[in-house]
């Protein structure tokens, strides 16, 4: 197929040219999505009268056939093609003719691919949130059955004042819920139709922005061209709401490597979700939760490239944008595997209740007993040095669990690990999770 541009440069391009700056491989997976905006383009030409009828139906038609094609898994149908939007019109003028040609009227690769990338954010923000939903109830449910099973809370790792498992799951319940709604935000803000700014100026044909971002069920469209075919914001934004979730999970993949150590046990992990030694016999490692930890730097190189990728670039479209895709790509990939392997997971943890006990030593007490010196009226620093040279806190048994239980009692309020507040917790949660966002 002769290049896009073969009238202005015949000879075409060099062949080590074409690999360097080709991206049919993977930019591919935007097809689908290349296929819809061209749907909402040939709708708009035909509602202006650029398209006669006759024409904009063949060409959607045309572009429908393609589409379900694409949505059953074909590979690109020209490797060699420069991109996936070139694969895709060069396909449709293969099947269709000349007519195919009036299919880029008004239009270039510019403010295509920035459409084709709103188009993808929603859906990939779309998707993750939904797979956070499914992680969230499934965390719900484990946190339930242990909502009153005490154990050690801790600040700086190490041992501080009574909480519950469940209050401390629910704490990254919480977090991928404001992931969840971070999502929902990137696809709202996403929801804006670049599409009619054209290479950098719009163009002098009366097209109407507007009637494609209806098409799209959008509410929005960019007020400026160069702003339209140059914004990454909204790609940013996805892959910063990605990594975060990313670093959440790696929070939550640490604390299960802990747990799950001999030293400390408060975990037995399901050998389906465990892993063993080539070498050591007897090891049970949990290679899962490790990877959840260690997958998370991947969203924090793709942040950190993408913004370097977007720092200083000059308006309006330079062909650098590219590469926003393999950061865009990456994230979401990476994003969707963890927060599937993290769901897995959270049905895979019995926990024991007789090491998490242990772990309640009589030292976790120490602020409620400065508490009641308070109640009796003594300043709060008087108590706590009264109560912090009273004794050696090197040696500390175990609490009585009824000493334990009154303290989260006491503590039954709002965030606290009480038995109310966590029932309070588990019901706002539950409810957040059934909102969309
Ligand atoms: N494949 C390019 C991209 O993803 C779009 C092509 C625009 N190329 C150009 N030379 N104007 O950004």
């Amino acid at each position: 197929m002769p290049d896009l541009w073969a009238g202005r440069l015949p000879e075409g391009s060099h062949p080590d040219a074409r690999a360097f700056t080709g991206t049919v491989s993977w930019d591919w997976r935007l097809a689908h999505v290349d296929l819809v905006g061209s749907l909402a383009h040939v709708d708009m030409l035909g509602a202006v009268g650029l398209l006669t009828p006759l024409d904009r139906d063949q060409l959607t038609a045309g572009l429908r056939e393609l589409l379900a094609e694409v949505d059953a898994g074909c590979p690109p149908w020209d490797e060699a093609a420069e991109d996936v939007h070139t694969a895709v019109e060069q396909e449709l003028s293969q099947r269709l003719g000349p007519v195919a040609g009036r299919l880029h009227t008004a239009r270039s690769r510019n403010d295509q691919v920035a459409l084709d990338l709103h188009l993808y954010v929603v859906d990939a923000a779309r998707e993750l949130a939904a797979a956070l939903a499914r992680l969230i109830l499934r965390l719900a449910d484990v946190a339930e059955i242990h909502a009153a099973l005490p154990m050690p809370g801790y600040t700086h790792l190490q041992r501080a004042q009574p909480i519950t498992v469940g209050h401390h799951l629910l704490a990254y319940g919480f977090m991928w819920q404001r992931d969840r709604e971070r999502l929902g935000d990137v696809a709202r803000r996403a929801q804006v139709s670049p599409l009619g700014a054209g290479a950098l100026a719009g163009s002098t044909l009366k097209v109407d922005p507007l009637t494609v971002a209806q098409q799209l069920g959008w509410p929005a469209v960019y007020l400026n061209s160069l702003d339209a075919v140059s914004d990454r914001d909204f790609v940013a934004e996805f892959v910063f709401a990605a990594a975060l979730t990313l670093s959440h999970l790696s929070r939550w993949g640490e604390e299960l490597v802990i747990w799950s150590s001999a030293e400390f046990g408060f975990v037995e992990l399901a050998d389906a979700w465990a892993t063993g030694s080539s070498m050591m016999p007897h090891k049970k490692n949990p290679d899962v939760a490790e990877l959840l930890r260690g997958r998370s730097a991947r969203g924090v190189a793709h942040l950190t490239g993408l913004l370097t990728l977007l720092k200083g670039l000059p308006l309006a479209y330079n062909r650098d944008l590219q590469e926003d895709k393999g950061y865009l790509f990456g994230t979401h990939d990476t994003a969707s595997g963890a927060i599937d392997a993290a769901t897995g997971l959270v049905g895979a943890l019995t926990f024991r209740p007789e090491r998490t006990g242990a772990a309640l030593t009589t030292d976790l007490l120490a602020t409620d007993q400065a508490d009641r010196l308070v109640e009796e009226g003594m300043p709060f620093r008087q108590a706590h040095g009264q109560v912090a040279s009273s004794r050696d806190w090197r040696q500390s048994p175990a609490a009585p669990g009824a000493a334990v239980a009154q303290s989260l009692t006491e503590r039954d309020r709002v965030m606290g690990p009480g038995p109310l507040s966590i029932a309070r917790q588990l019901a706002a949660l539950r409810r957040a999770v059934a909102e969309p966002v």
